[in-house]
């Protein structure tokens, strides 16, 4: 009643009613377009404009995107820096994000990962284990956090010899993501399969505990990175939200330092999703990603690392304008969650928690999920993903630009205060970002390192 009666297009959070419709009807392939113009107050606090050219970047009749309008990989390898012995170039910049079996449906971690699959994109694991429903045929990213789900040893440590076993027998696994902060999985949804996949009490609420026992330090933290890296031969990341920045600030000098440290760092926003979390956590702890995100790019940058990690962006990045600014902050690529779950059918019903999901997405009901058709489902996904692409390249093209790591902070002005108005990004938020090496999209497209092989050795 609410959201057909009472709320207006704009109104409601996470995500309203615009921005879902945009997504499933990109998903469906139906039409996404918007008539009669903007709805939106473009003169609103925070409203963001991507600075057009007069002339767009013209696309020849040999280049990549003249044959497929949504190529579009990573500009970066991730794992190169540090010489991994597997590295990794994601073949699309928009990306499953973190969610576990677990917290979602067998259903829907199949629908992503085969939809993954499908876009030649990427799927994380989300911290509670590979599950077979991971194993479908797209790239995964093996993610762990203080609970180690799956790579447990019997201490409830980190077990670097069930590690191990995970990647050598799952070549699907192209990188490892260590999450830094606590997750949360009801008792509600504890079914046998989840229990045994990872090692918990059925019916009974699982709390990761809030630290690692794996590394108490900035530098034991970076130990255990290299460990990884060197016994599986995967690059190897961080995830985390950004609040206070000292010990982000040691790690930075640490890396500069030594020349070691993290492939990759996803930072996620304060207004990122979980499967369930209190409130006071949701709404409070943790930085919003546009400012989570410059303060700790600019740390890295002023000791002139940029070029050795990839920055990977999440927290309600998966539209293609979004995007750009986040491209144009420093970001390489875009994770997605509850887009992602909307590209497979979620109603933002937002009762994740309970385990009585609607949809059957976020939910352990078998009843529920038996409503999930996966060969459809996986196919909005990856029309979504597709969509999404091929607007950014768009946008990118208007822009002047061939890929969106072109980007600067000049190409993007946000309204600030009545005092200024509007400012470019570098202004609002003080730095310059770095210079992203980019020589065309021909070498991404021939790069060795390329993922999603699949999807393009069959497109
Ligand atoms: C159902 C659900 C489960 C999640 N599980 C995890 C998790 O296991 N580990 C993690 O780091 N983040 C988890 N997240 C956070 C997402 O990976 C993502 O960082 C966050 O939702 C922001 O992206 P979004 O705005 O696109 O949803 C979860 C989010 C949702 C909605």
């Amino acid at each position: 009643m609410r959201q057909y009666f009472v709320a207006n297009n704009r109104e409601e959070l996470p995500f309203n009613r615009i921005e879902r419709g945009w997504i499933y009807a990109s998903a469906k392939k139906e039409n996404n377009y918007e008539g009669f113009g903007t709805d939106r107050d473009i003169y609103a606090h925070q409203h963001i404009f991507i600075k057009n050219q007069l002339m767009a970047y013209k696309v020849d009749k040999n280049h990549p995107n003249a044959k497929d309008k949504t190529f579009l990989p990573c500009a970066k390898v991730i794992g190169a820096y540090n010489k991994r012995e597997k590295p990794y170039r994601p073949a699309s910049v928009i990306n499953v994000s973190a969610m576990s079996f677990g917290s979602l449906s067998a259903a829907a971690v199949e629908s992503l990962n085969v939809g993954a699959q499908k876009a030649g994109a990427y799927h994380n694991t989300g911290e509670g284990g590979l599950s077979p429903y991971h194993h479908k045929g797209g790239d995964v990213i093996f993610h762990f956090g203080t609970g180690y789900f799956g790579v447990r040893s019997k201490d409830w440590n980190f077990s670097m010899e069930k590690l191990k076993i995970l990647v050598d027998g799952n070549p699907c696994i192209k990188a490892i993501e260590i999450k830094l902060s606590q997750g949360v999985l009801p008792g509600a949804k504890i079914s046998s399969e989840i229990a045994r996949i990872r090692g918990v009490e059925v019916g009974k609420d699982v709390l990761s505990p809030a630290t690692h026992k794996a590394f108490d330090s900035i530098p034991e933290l970076l130990q255990l990175i290299e460990d990884i890296a060197e016994q599986t031969g995967l690059p190897v990341g961080i995830k985390g939200a950004i609040g206070k920045l000292d010990q982000w600030e040691e790690m930075a000098e640490l890396m500069a330092k030594t020349g070691k440290g993290p492939d990759f760092i996803t930072v996620d926003g304060g207004e990122g999703g979980t499967g369930a979390a209190p409130p006071s956590f949701a709404d409070h702890v943790s930085l919003p990603w546009v400012y989570g995100f410059s303060s700790l790019y600019k740390l890295f940058l002023d000791k002139k690392l940029t070029d050795r990690i990839v920055f990977i962006g999440s927290g309600k990045l998966g539209f293609p304008a979004k995007a750009a600014m986040a491209f144009a902050l420093g970001a390489d690529c875009i994770n997605v969650a509850r887009e992602a779950m909307m590209g497979i059918g979620c109603i933002q019903a937002q009762i994740c928690h309970t385990n009585r999901c609607p949809t059957g997405i976020a939910t352990q009901s078998k009843w529920l999920q038996s409503g999930i058709n996966v060969p459809l489902k996986s196919d909005r996904l990856a029309q979504y993903f597709k969509t999404f692409r091929k607007e950014l390249v768009e946008i990118t093209h208007a822009a002047g630009y061939e890929h969106p790591c072109e980007f600067t902070m000049d190409d993007v002005q946000v309204n600030v205060d009545d005092d200024f108005l509007h400012s470019d990004l570098e202004s609002t938020y003080g730095y310059e970002k770095a210079k992203v090496k980019f020589n065309g999209m021909h070498e991404l497209q021939n790069c060795g390192y390329l993922g999603g092989k699949h999807f393009w050795e069959n497109n």
